[in-house]
């Protein structure tokens, strides 16, 4: 086992551009389980004048993303691959990000899959503590179950207002996933959460 996330040196690059992103008044976005990373990629160069951040736990993923910016010169992107719920309550301070983004976060089909849902109740004051107020948690799913759950979840968790969907780059194209989910004929939800 790679052992390598338990190593809190391996965050200081992390906090080192969150910090440079701060100091410079720059917005700050993260996207949580990016995949192929589509849409991620669209985002970045659009919104050029933003600081993003992309959380994944496969690697193959991440060094995807890492050709995608070598490739194209991108300086306002950084990935890393980590389980974002291990790395959002140890190294990211209150109020950081103006967007957060979760397309598609779990498989839906087994029970097993149930147990280790994303959005749990420490998970979700996770992402609360780390977006601005006013910030923008969007998120996207294919099941309606688990949309219906996490509606319910969110609602008593109480926190958080609903709010319109705020992402052009997910609006304007489509993740790979969600492309498999059309052809598949499953219909497509959407939550949008504020602090
Ligand atoms: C079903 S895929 C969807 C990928 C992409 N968002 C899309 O729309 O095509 C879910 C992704 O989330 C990643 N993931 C799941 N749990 C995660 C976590 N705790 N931290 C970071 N990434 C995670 C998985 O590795 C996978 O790539």
């Amino acid at each position: 086992m790679d052992l390598h996330f338990r190593d809190v040196s391996n965050y200081n690059d992390l906090k080192e551009y969150i910090n440079n992103a701060k100091n410079n008044n720059k917005k700050l976005y993260l996207e949580i389980g990016f995949g192929s990373g589509i849409v991620l990629k669209k985002r970045v160069l659009k919104e050029d004048t933003v600081e993003h951040i992309g959380f994944e736990i496969k690697g193959k993923f991440v060094n995807r993303l890492e050709k995608f910016k070598k490739k194209w010169l991108v300086k306002n992107l950084m990935v890393k691959t980590v389980d974002a719920k291990y790395v959002i309550p140890r190294f990211i301070e209150e109020n950081t990000f103006d967007k957060i983004f979760i397309y598609y976060p779990d498989p839906w089909w087994k029970k097993k899959h149930k147990k280790y849902i994303l959005f749990d109740y420490y998970f979700m004051a996770d992402l609360y503590r780390a977006l601005k107020p006013n910030g923008v948690l969007n998120i996207k799913t294919d099941v309606e179950e688990y949309y219906e759950l996490i509606k319910e979840k969110f609602a008593n968790f109480k926190h958080f207002k609903e709010c319109e969907f705020n992402d052009f780059a997910a609006e304007e194209h489509k993740s790979s996933f969600e492309i498999k989910a059309i052809e598949q004929g499953r219909s497509l939800h959407k939550l949008a959460l504020t602090k």
